[in-house]
């Protein structure tokens, strides 16, 4: 049996899906005896459709020489997607952290009509977490987000699933790679605009620094980590943010001195939701210098657990949405 997928959204993400898809195709076959398709995939202009299923190749090609994924697409996705055959859709669209913007609209139709959603959009699941999770539990379909926080990171599913049978007191993390090497890069005694001009050059940044900066991508994740892992109801705005602007090159000096260095930390615990600046002893896990995402968990009986990997980049993020998908093919084979 065949399993239909749709990519909302075809950039630096929705195109690591598609190729990641290809090739583990051979893998899917053996382990599910079935056949992932990918039946459309749209981006904010154009759209390729094909219920008997898209090369994914092709579709990488055309965007990569025209831009577009397919031709002019609808302007209401929303009936495109109500009136088309799927069983997954993978919402990466751009996020939009005031509104939810059309990744919500897209993750409601799609849940409405009984298909899973994978998503790493973390607009919706930080404003609308409640809302999506309810909804996929009536439709009795699964909303899984693992790429959402810390990208090929497992923290979410680690927490859920690998920690059913724990408590978890409090996760303790650097979850935004573009602060953490601009604080890297200020540990070295260049200035912090310098270190965000090549934070931009290296594409490590959000198209609108400030979402990294003023740590609004740090307490959207702090958000879902509330939601997902400590079963609260919280927005992004419920959490306490301070970004990194304000530190100082004499700041960065003086923590230096004491043998310390400054790290912007997400915490989250039952009663704690934070985005700050920490002072932080060299040589413990969260002074981690770079890009990497970095999580400590405190659990009952485990202790703390530390884990780390690539919060960001194409395949990396995308192998996360495949940890979903394989999670969903394993579900339905049982
Ligand atoms: N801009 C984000 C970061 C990307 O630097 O971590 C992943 O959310």
């Amino acid at each position: 049996m065949t399993l239909k997928i749709v990519i909302s959204g075809f950039g630096t993400v929705g195109q690591g899906v598609a190729e990641v898809l290809e090739r583990k195709q051979d893998f899917i076959k053996r382990r599910f005896h079935r056949q992932v398709r990918i039946v459309a995939a749209f981006d904010s202009r154009s759209l390729a459709h094909d219920d008997g299923g898209l090369d994914p190749e092709l579709l990488l090609e055309r965007k990569s020489s025209s831009g577009m994924v397919g031709d002019p697409r609808p302007s209401d996705m929303c009936r495109f997607l109500r009136e088309t055959e799927f069983d997954v859709l993978v919402e990466v669209s751009p996020t939009n952290i005031e509104t939810g913007g059309d990744g919500l609209l897209f993750i409601r139709e799609a849940l409405n009509k009984g298909a899973h959603v994978i998503t790493v959009n973390k607009g919706p699941l930080a404003l609308h977490f409640r809302e999506l999770n309810d909804l996929a539990k009536k439709k009795k379909v699964q909303l899984r987000f693992e790429g959402a926080v810390g990208g090929a990171m497992p923290i979410i599913n680690l927490c859920k699933e690998n920690f059913m049978g724990e408590r978890i007191l409090t996760i303790q993390g650097i979850l935004n790679g573009t602060c953490n090497f601009i604080l890297s890069r200020m540990d070295k005694g260049l200035p912090f605009g310098q270190a965000l001009k090549e934070a931009q050059e290296l594409g490590y940044a959000e198209s609108d620094p400030s979402y990294d900066i003023d740590g609004i991508d740090s307490a959207s994740k702090v958000a879902i980590l509330a939601n997902a892992v400590f079963d609260r109801d919280v927005t992004f705005s419920d959490v306490s943010v301070t970004g990194i602007t304000a530190i100082t090159e004499d700041a960065i000096a003086l923590a230096g001195d004491q043998n310390m260095v400054i790290r912007l930390i997400g915490e989250v615990s039952p009663d704690k939701l934070e985005v700050a600046p920490r002072l932080i002893p060299k040589g413990h896990p969260l002074s981690l210098s770079g890009t990497l995402n970095m999580a400590q968990i405190n659990t009952d009986l485990a202790g703390p657990i530390t884990i780390s990997g690539r919060g960001a980049g194409r395949i990396e993020t995308a192998s996360a949405i495949f940890s979903d998908l394989v999670a969903i093919l394993e579900a339905e084979r049982q």
